[in-house]
């Protein structure tokens, strides 16, 4: 069709699309809004409203609740699905991780994009902080006391409600209260494993865990990971067949560090596998409540009915970093997790638990959440933007549809050891990909923290970087 006889809205549509195309307004960057399109183009709020919905459908622009619209980022390519090593491995701490905890404990500030958690600022302190002073009032002798092992019965309660939706919800008595997710975590491998087991991991996989199969003497076997979709169930289907693999730990929802989601249906096939095999699947659930669509995934918790899934969660990455609530549903070895935990720290103080439980019980956590979500889908999205355009032509990265992480593969040639040192000479930060594998992997690979918002020098520090990553290529 001549450009003369298309309908008014598809030539306001070309135009804005061609100022795309020229770099007029680039990735990332929010479009003038409908009303001054109307008023700049002297058209009719429809026939701007159907323009900005034809962008949408292109693929070209994308709208950020009570945001406005932005230019999207071209779609990259994610990685290929990983290939690690086919047999199981101890795990080993090297140097690299030493240095990393110590930089990300003493020196990562505003051009760090090593940590995986949220800008302090974009927790609700002033709400928290006066929750914290209500319940010293009115349960001081919250502190003169160890409180229940097995967790303050308020909060259980409070959480049990929140899994409604799961299609078959918990009760309080099936909730145990840990410190942190990690804790959880730990307190499951102690239950399902022995040391000198296997224990079957995502391919790359949180740092965190390894660091606890180290601690309990366990062998890792890495298993071949989509970036989008997570763990390969085919892959986990040959390694299981044995009965070498004595537990699974998946994090279905938003891993870390891929941000691989899960789809509903492999999570229904992981957990029906495993049941039937008698492996016990320990589910990390700690990013689930970071989604940018509409609705929250369901963990593969929700299609457990024999009790073999053993879930972990917490409120750190939400909230609540330094209160170190976290919990666990055991499944059939939740009683034995009681006693573990009873023996491990006693208890989770009672004062943590219980401004965590009023803050889900009045409504301010699910408040808090929704904008939350907002702001690091947006410091997301704005994030790949810039490593689009800074980073070496060729590096591959997937755009996660939650959480706030991204893992960039640089092109052959590139050594993410060796980019650390140099970044961190600048004070910049970042994780390196051979952390999150026991064995030589992801020599190329980085993690990147979009918790931060991405202010302007935040941004010179990622374009910096995408330098130093080009010079190492010679470019
Ligand atoms: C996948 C995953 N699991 C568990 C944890 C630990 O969570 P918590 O701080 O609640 O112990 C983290 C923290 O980074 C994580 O990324």
């Amino acid at each position: 069709m001549k450009a003369d006889t298309l309908p008014l809205y598809e030539k306001v549509a070309d135009e804005i699309a061609g100022m795309i195309a020229s770099g007029t307004f680039r990735a990332g960057e929010r479009l003038p809004s409908l009303r001054e399109v109307r008023a700049r183009r002297q058209v009719s709020m429809t026939t701007v409203q159907e323009s900005f919905r034809l962008l949408e459908d292109r693929g070209l622009i994308e709208a950020r609740p009570q945001s406005g619209f932005f230019v999207r980022a071209r779609s990259p390519a994610p990685p290929a699905v990983s290939c690690p090593c086919p047999e199981p491995q101890p795990v080993v701490t090297d140097a690299l991780m030493w240095r990393y905890l110590r930089y990300v404990a003493t020196s990562a500030g505003e051009t760090s994009f090593a940590c995986a958690t949220p800008a302090a600022e974009l927790f609700p302190a002033r709400s928290l902080n006066s929750l914290l002073a209500q319940v010293m009032r009115r349960q001081s002798g919250l502190l003169a006391d160890y409180g229940r092992s097995d967790g303050l019965p308020e909060l259980c309660r409070q959480i049990a409600r929140r899994t409604l939706d799961w299609g078959h919800a918990l009760s309080a008595d099936d909730v145990l209260i840990t410190n942190g997710c990690i804790e959880a975590l730990n307190l499951c491998l102690q239950a399902v494993t022995q040391p000198g087991d296997v224990v079957a991991i995502e391919s790359p996989c949180y740092f965190g865990v390894l660091q606890l199969l180290e601690s309990r003497g366990l062998k890792g076997l890495e298993i071949p990971t989509d970036p989008v979709t997570g763990m390969s169930l085919d892959a986990l289907d040959v390694a299981t067949r044995s009965g070498e693999v004595k537990a699974v730990i998946v994090v279905g929802n938003f891993s870390n560090p891929l941000g691989a989601l899960m789809p509903e249906e492999h999570k229904r096939r992981l957990v029906s596998m495993l049941e039937a095999r008698h492996i016990p699947l320990i589910e990390d659930d700690v990013y689930g409540d970071f989604y940018f669509g509409r609705e929250r995934p369901v963990p593969a918790k929700a299609f457990d009915r024999s009790g073999n899934v053993l879930y972990c969660t917490s409120f750190t990455k939400q909230a609540l970093p330094g209160l170190r609530v976290g919990w666990v549903a055991g499944g059939r070895h939740h009683a034995q997790l009681q006693m573990q935990k009873f023996s491990l720290s006693y208890c989770t103080p009672p004062l943590m638990q219980a401004v965590t439980a009023e803050f889900l019980a009045a409504g301010g956590f699910d408040r808090h959440m929704r904008q939350l979500r907002r702001t690091l889908c947006r410091q997301v999205r704005e994030t790949l933007a810039v490593v689009q355009d800074a980073f070496p032509e060729g590096t591959r990265l997937a755009e996660p549809q939650g959480g706030f992480l991204l893992w960039l593969e640089l092109p052959e040639g590139a050594d993410s050891r060796a980019l650390f040192d140099a970044a961190l000479a600048e004070g910049i930060g970042f994780t390196p990909g051979p952390l999150f594998s026991p064995g030589d992997g992801f020599s190329r690979c980085l993690r990147l923290s979009c918790g931060h918002p991405l202010t302007a020098r935040r941004e010179k520090a990622l374009r910096r970087l995408g330098e130093l990553a080009r010079r190492q290529l010679g470019g």
